[in-house]
């Protein structure tokens, strides 16, 4: 009985024994299901992957009901806690926490490859002044590929690993040159000398000092903000990565792609809207109103629901620990009054508890980023720099798997059947969408 499911077509009153593995059933085992030999066979219709697994992987885990999140097996808070980004980033990608002499040789080879081609400077010259920093850090990737053309051999283990280095070592300087763009500054080259999140600091800040010095317990803030952003398994930009990858194009055109799906609103573009929306309530009385309009239809809470998270998202929760650090040494953000009012209105209402909606990691990390005197237009970029590390494993793990191929899901047609193409004198109305063009 077990490892297996029984289904009978009632169209035919055939059964078919359908083996289960790992929990799932091959999609494929459905196509022998037809009414007649001419029939291509069932297919399953999934639209938006609501109940699809589209690869194994051994590398995040997520059970959203228990709002548990691990890297490699390693619970998220432990991470958070005692790990750096640069050795998380090391798990990620290799599974399993690197040594003393791995760590050491990994952090050197990212250090020393931050520096931007200088035509890659005059491209991001290029952008208008108030371009936005996530447009420009997705095309300035994209274009990194043309630095480096020996990326498209994707089969070669050497040349892979190169570019993931490459690619942790420069998405930094890219971001901060977008934001120094922002503001008219002059872009700072990467310090050699300096860990990973206080280079990223000093490209951002640095002016006329010999040296950038970080507030330490900012430094910490940026790089637990990191671990807490490096994966998070079949994401849609995850999925856009590894989508992309199965066509066996280089690592930055795949990876521009998977930037571009983080930068909607429902996704990475997120915190940024949350802060709009934190920015428009205003103040803590004008919150009960905003949630009735929410529960009325008009908008969501960002910041608020997760395709998996059913229960108060990790994530969150540690991100509100590290609020507190840095509002000791930034000084209280007034939003957060206005966030956490949203929040407990919010886990007491009806409408967001019967539909399991807790806050998730973009709630508070924008009124962090805001009170590091980040514009809000860098939040996205700010989620891109440490997922990178992630959406590399993930393009690591698919371009090894015997069983990926190029990713090309199927359609149920639902256009006209075949019919005969008309002159254009005796059409008598053309489609609805031609009123655009009158
Ligand atoms: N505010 C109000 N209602 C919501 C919200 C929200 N934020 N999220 C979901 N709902 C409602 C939705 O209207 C639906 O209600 P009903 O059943 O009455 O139609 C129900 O909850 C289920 O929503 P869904 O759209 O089917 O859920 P989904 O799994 O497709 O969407 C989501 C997940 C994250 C896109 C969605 O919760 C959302 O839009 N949240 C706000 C945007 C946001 O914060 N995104 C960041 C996600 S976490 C960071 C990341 O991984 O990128």
């Amino acid at each position: 009985m077990s490892g297996s499911l029984t289904v009978t077509d009632n169209r035919t009153g055939k059964t078919y024994d359908l083996p289960i593995e790992e929990g799932a059933i091959r999609a494929n085992a459905l196509r022998q299901i037809k009414v007649d030999e001419d029939d291509f066979g069932l297919v399953s219709y999934d639209p938006a992957f609501l109940n699809t697994a589209s690869a194994r992987s051994a590398i995040t885990y997520i059970d959203g009901d228990r709002g548990i999140l691990r890297y490699r097996g390693y619970p998220i808070e432990q991470l958070a806690e005692e790990s750096t980004y640069l050795e998380t980033a090391y798990l990620l990608l290799f599974g399993e926490l690197p040594t003393n002499e791995q760590l050491a040789r990994f952090s050197h080879d990212v250090t020393y490859h931050t520096f931007l081609h200088e035509n890659v400077k005059s491209l991001m010259e290029g952008f208008r002044y108030d371009a936005h920093p996530m447009g420009m850090l997705i095309s300035v990737v994209a274009a990194l590929s043309t630095f480096y053309p020996e990326a498209g051999s994707v089969d070669d283990e050497e040349v892979r690993l190169q570019q993931v280095v490459r690619l942790i070592a420069k998405v930094p300087t890219i971001a901060a040159w977008s934001f120094r763009h922002s503001r008219g500054l002059p872009y700072v080259y990467p310090d050699n000398d300096l860990g990973f999140t206080a280079n990223f600091l000093s490209m951002m800040f640095k002016m006329g000092e010999s040296r950038y010095h970080a507030e330490p317990a900012l430094e910490r803030a940026l790089e637990v903000l990191f671990i807490l952003h490096a994966d998070h398994e079949q994401n849609c930009s995850a999925n856009a990565m590894r989508a992309i990858g199965s066509s066996r194009v280089d690592p930055y055109s795949a990876l521009a792609g998977a930037a571009a799906a983080l930068y909607g609103p429902l996704h990475g573009g997120a915190n940024e809207a949350v802060l709009r929306m934190l920015g428009e309530i205003g103040s803590v009385e004008n919150v009960p109103a905003f949630v009735e309009g929410v529960k009325a239809g008009n908008g969501r809470l960002m910041g608020f629901g997760h395709r998996v998270y059913k229960n108060y998202d990790p994530r969150a929760k540690i991100i509100k620990q590290v609020a507190d650090d840095v509002f000791e040494v930034t000084g209280r953000n007034p939003l957060l009054d206005v966030a956490l009012e949203l929040e407990r209105i919010a886990l007491e209402d009806e409408y967001f508890v019967s539909r399991k909606l807790y806050p998730n990691v973009d709630f508070y990390s924008g009124i962090i980023y805001q009170a590091l005197e980040l514009p809000t237009t860098l939040f996205p970029v700010m989620f891109a720099i440490p997922r990178t590390a992630g959406w590399l494993a993930q393009w690591l793990e698919g371009v090894v798997d015997p069983e990926q191929k190029i990713a090309r899901p199927r359609q149920l047609y639902t256009g006209a059947g075949e019919r005969s193409y008309t002159p254009i004198e005796t059409r008598a109305s053309g489609s609805v969408l031609a009123a655009t063009f009158r």
